[in-house]
């Protein structure tokens, strides 16, 4: 079936290997290096981090980086922040001035996979590159992509308008390669709201897990925007669209390799068959509106879902307050017994920008001011950004 995928044109064709280098003797290092291990996929730049940022807003896949920290007043900082966003399966590879423990440590937590200091050995550098190339070195975990659940406690609350919005924003500022999985195989709205159109991708995707590679992934995956991707079917409403919950699971650890953030549009409908996806090490954004019978649903959900653990963190998002029918948020909050960690307004903007989609109507305030706090605490250290995005939203 992986033959009559033909969705797209797969991506232009980008260098395997890219190297920021800022002298010429490290610079012939790594191009004997490569040519060593017969790797000719290769583009090698004078520069350092600066020039490998800015390239990376254009540029985000390949195999494996190469870039000189020299001069970096904070190097781990800065190969944080190239790590942020190119695709996590891409490797980087970190050289410098400096020999000292502590920036090796500081540089390989960031996310590199390993730290020469000059003079570079021709062998050393020959020989993490082939592992990286031959796949025998993965990128560390901490760079695989987070997933972000987005479950609505009952239909029409509002969670495919949060899911987009979140994974748009992720994708932005700085840029930062972002997926958006809408699992409503059916009648979902994503491709809708983000003007794409949707595919038979992930349908199959999710009856035939052992057929996603990474062919398959650039065939079917529908660009959105520069930095969104999305998965996103519209099946015939008689179609048979069941799928095995080790499919999807198999499917996100395949993306997460891929992508900083992999947001997932769940239905409330599957959300029940879905425990042990839901409880896959996450954010899981909990969507309801402000009627009393939602605060009810908030409850019985949360209670279902389980308390938060070290890996997944459940935000209640109280979308449209205010609308006609909502409870004010003192009763909401005792009906539900715990005070929603976000509040978004019930508002036109919001309303007109999913209905118009993001090409007509990219700015929707409302819904930005709203959703700040989670995107503060998805981009930064869950633990650290916590404390203050509670804070900050219940005062
Ligand atoms: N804060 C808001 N203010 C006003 N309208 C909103 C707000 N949030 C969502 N809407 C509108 O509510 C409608 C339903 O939104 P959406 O499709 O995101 O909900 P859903 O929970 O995904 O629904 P479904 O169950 O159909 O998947 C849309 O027309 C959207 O524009
Ligand atoms: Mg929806």
């Amino acid at each position: 079936m992986a033959d009559q995928l033909q969705y797209g044109s797969a991506e232009a064709h980008t260098p395997r290997v890219v190297a920021y280098i800022r002298d010429d003797d490290s610079a012939g290092v790594v191009r004997q290096a490569l040519s060593d291990l017969g790797a000719a996929d290769t583009v090698i730049k004078t520069g350092g981090v600066a020039t490998a940022l800015t390239d990376a807003t254009e540029h985000t896949s390949g195999r494996l980086l190469i870039v000189d920290v020299s001069g970096e007043d904070d190097p781990g900082a800065r190969i944080r922040e190239l790590a942020n966003m190119i695709e996590p399966s891409m490797a980087i590879l970190a050289v410098g001035e400096t020999n000292d423990i502590r920036l090796y440590r500081n540089i390989r937590e960031a996310g590199a996979v390993e730290y020469f200091f000059k003079p570079l050995v021709t062998a050393l550098v020959a020989r993490t590159c082939q592992a990286v190339l031959s796949g025998e070195a993965e990128a560390p975990q901490s760079r695989t992509g987070r997933t972000v659940f987005v479950v609505g406690v009952r239909g029409g609350v509002g969670a495919t308008t949060v899911a987009v919005r979140t994974a748009l924003r992720l994708s932005e500022n700085p840029p930062r390669p972002v997926l958006a999985v809408d699992l409503d195989l059916q009648s979902g709205d994503a491709a809708l709201q983000l003007d794409a159109t949707p595919n038979h991708a992930l349908t199959e995707a999710l009856s035939q897990a052992d057929r996603v590679d990474d062919l398959f992934l650039e065939r079917g995956l529908i660009h959105a925007t520069k930095r969104l991707d999305l998965m996103a079917a519209l099946e015939p409403l008689d179609a048979q669209t069941g799928y095995d919950e080790s499919a999807l699971i198999a499917l996100l650890d395949k993306v997460s390799r891929r992508y900083r953030y992999v947001v997932v549009d769940v239905p409330a409908a599957q959300a029940a068959s879905l425990s042990r996806t839901l409880h896959m090490p996450s954010t899981l954004l909990l969507v309801s509106d402000a009627r009393l019978v939602s605060a009810r649903e908030v409850a019985r959900w949360r209670e279902w879902l389980g308390g938060n653990t070290a890996e997944r963190t459940i935000l209640h998002v109280l979308n449209m307050n205010g609308a006609p029918g909502s409870l004010p948020l003192a009763e909401f909050t005792r009906a539900a017994d715990q005070a929603p960690d976000v509040v978004i307004p019930w508002a036109k903007d919001v309303a007109s920008g999913a209905l118009l989609g993001v090409k007509a109507k990219p700015e929707i305030p409302t819904l930005d001011r709203g959703l700040e706090p989670v995107l503060a605490m998805l981009s930064g250290d869950v633990g650290n950004h916590k404390k203050s995005l509670f804070e900050r939203v219940l005062g």
